[in-house]
């Protein structure tokens, strides 16, 4: 067993992580309660204890409070699953404790009575929690599955699992630096499993500063492949330059559609912010109400450049910042009157309205 202390202080991306995980939970248990009768598990495979030192809830107990606090969820889940995994006994006997206290006044042993069933298991991730979603009979239901790894993700089998599972969604956290570390990685072999192959192996001969970026551009092609239809990521940077990658897949258009929501409906947090990982610019964004739309408009004129004369409809556009950035469809016609008025972009009329980067392909930086 660890040494480290259980519970820890947290972080701060993980303040903003669990903050993008309530509004997200907030919307996923009522759509899931309702169009499956209730019949869908929501699993996490790194719990930890549930509570942080100065008292913050961990991501089990937040799922817990959305779940049981809200009116809309209540009368409908007839056999909602609840699985928790965590390696270390003292996780497991925390978390335990905690989760007693956020159902309240429910006792966790009665909330089966409510069409809830809630089990915590000692063990290794996998294969610990493939087991106990086949013993709860989980598989062929839809399921939102958390795998909240220190940051050495976790191997790809298991993710390309429930990708084939009907309906289901993945919340991977990862350290991109884990791996741009290569020399100090503890076994090769977890990366190759990781990444589901040895070609990850490629960023030990990167120079320094173009490492973390590989990695996520190459997990982010190893999730899409795993079998979801749609992949969100982006990153959380504290204030001293710290990130935490976060990747979502999912098979629906609408789960990619209420993460984005979940993302920019998020209160501030203070010194975190987002960073999307496709922007030329990387810039970080502060998390607040009227986001700073700079990096959608560099990834608007790109791909605007990359069309060249043709240009592209506000349709075409929408569904690119839809599918290929942290954006949502509704950030697209504010950034993009901000560069018309800039004059960085001209729109065409008659005919479908299309827009045209005004900057030639070889004046861009
Ligand atoms: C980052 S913490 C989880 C945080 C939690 N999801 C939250 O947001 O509040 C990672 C947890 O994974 C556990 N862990 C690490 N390796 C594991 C493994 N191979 N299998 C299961 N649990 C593991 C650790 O004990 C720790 O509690």
């Amino acid at each position: 067993m660890s040494t480290n202390p259980v519970p820890w202080p947290i972080e701060p991306h993980t303040v903003a992580k669990h903050a993008v995980y309530r509004q997200y939970f907030s919307k996923w248990f009522p759509i899931m309660t309702n169009g499956w009768g209730g019949n869908v598990t929501y699993a996490e495979g790194f719990s930890g204890p549930g509570i942080y030192t100065k008292g913050e809830p961990g991501s089990p107990v937040i799922a817990l409070q959305t779940l049981i606090g809200d009116e809309r969820n209540r009368t409908r889940y007839k056999k909602m699953r609840l699985l928790f995994v965590d390696h270390d006994e003292r996780c497991v006997t925390l978390l335990r404790k905690r989760l007693e206290v956020a159902s309240q006044p429910v006792s966790l042993d009665d909330l089966a009575r409510y069409g809830i069933d809630l089990d915590i298991r000692k063990g290794q991730c996998v294969p610990t929690l493939e087991r106990l979603l086949t013993e709860y009979k989980a598989w062929g239901r839809p399921m939102l599955v958390v795998l909240d790894t220190w940051g050495g993700g976790v191997p790809l089998d298991l993710v390309r699992r429930i990708a084939k599972n009907p309906s289901s969604e993945v919340l991977i956290t990862i350290q991109p630096q884990y791996f741009a570390r290569f020399a100090e990685v503890d076994s090769i072999e977890h990366g190759d499993e990781v990444f589901g192959g040895t070609t990850w192996r490629k960023v030990s001969e990167l120079p320094s500063d173009r490492k973390a970026r590989w990695v996520i551009e190459h997990y982010r092609d190893v999730i899409r492949k795993a079998g979801f239809g749609f992949v969100l990521d982006f990153e959380l940077i504290d204030n001293r330059g710290q990130a935490l990658y976060l990747v979502f897949g999912t098979d629906h258009r609408r789960g990619l559609q209420k993460m984005k929501e979940a993302m920019w409906e998020v209160d501030d947090v203070s010194g975190v912010g987002y960073r999307d990982p496709r922007d030329p610019g990387q810039q970080t964004l502060e998390i607040v109400f009227e986001p700073n739309v700079e990096p959608l408009k560099r990834l608007l004129l790109n791909a605007l450049r990359a069309e060249g004369p043709a240009g592209c409809t506000v349709m075409q556009l929408r569904t690119f910042a839809l599918y290929r950035t942290v954006f949502k469809e509704s950030q697209v016609v504010p950034a993009l009157n901000a560069l018309l008025d800039k004059g960085a972009i001209e729109m065409s009329e008659p005919g479908p309205l299309r827009f045209t980067s005004n900057v030639r392909a070889h004046e861009s930086s």
